[in-house]
């Protein structure tokens, strides 16, 4: 009981002291905690977890013409609620409940230092179209569709 209560004390005052020194990790610093084991510390997508196990490949975030498809806003819901709200694989996981929205959008702005890449919605039209979540654009008619009419 009382080594107990002498843990609690020690607990309370680390927190304390924690709290006093108003420790806040650096984007670098949560990514280099919480994303590196599978986006790799360079964010080249070459974590410990990236191997032929895992049935999706962990995002390179360096790839700057693959990354200008994602806004920040994307960037925001995918890492606040995981792939799977964005329509991703949902082994990137979720951080809303680990990480503020503040330092989500920090992270945001880090994955921006890693791609050199700004959002470009015409890269995202190409990888829609590729996952074929697009319809093809100047298509001739359907000559059945017409006659079913
Ligand atoms: C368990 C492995 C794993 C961890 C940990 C992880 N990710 Fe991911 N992440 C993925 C995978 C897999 C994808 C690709 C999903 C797809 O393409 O279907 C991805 C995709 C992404 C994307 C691109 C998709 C988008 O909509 O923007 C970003 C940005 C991203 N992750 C950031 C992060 C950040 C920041 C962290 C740490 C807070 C993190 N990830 C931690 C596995 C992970």
């Amino acid at each position: 009981m009382r080594s107990l209560s002498l843990l609690a004390a020690l607990v309370l005052l680390a927190g304390s002291a924690w709290a006093q020194e108003g420790f806040r990790p650096t984007a670098e610093q949560n990514f280099l905690w919480y994303c590196i084991q599978c986006h790799g510390p360079k964010g080249d997508g070459k974590g410990v977890n990236n191997t032929a196990k895992l049935p999706v490949t962990p995002r390179n975030l360096t790839d700057g013409r693959d990354m200008a498809q994602f806004a920040d806003e994307d960037m925001v819901r995918t890492i606040t609620r995981g792939g799977g709200a964005s329509d991703l694989s949902p082994i990137m996981p979720p951080w809303g409940n680990t990480l503020s929205a503040e330092e989500i959008r920090d992270l945001v702005t880090h994955v921006r230092t890693l791609c050199k890449c700004q959002f470009d919605p015409k890269a995202k039209e190409r990888f829609l179209k590729e996952q074929g979540k697009l319809p093809p654009q100047n298509q001739a008619p359907d000559p059945m569709k017409e006659t079913l009419r």
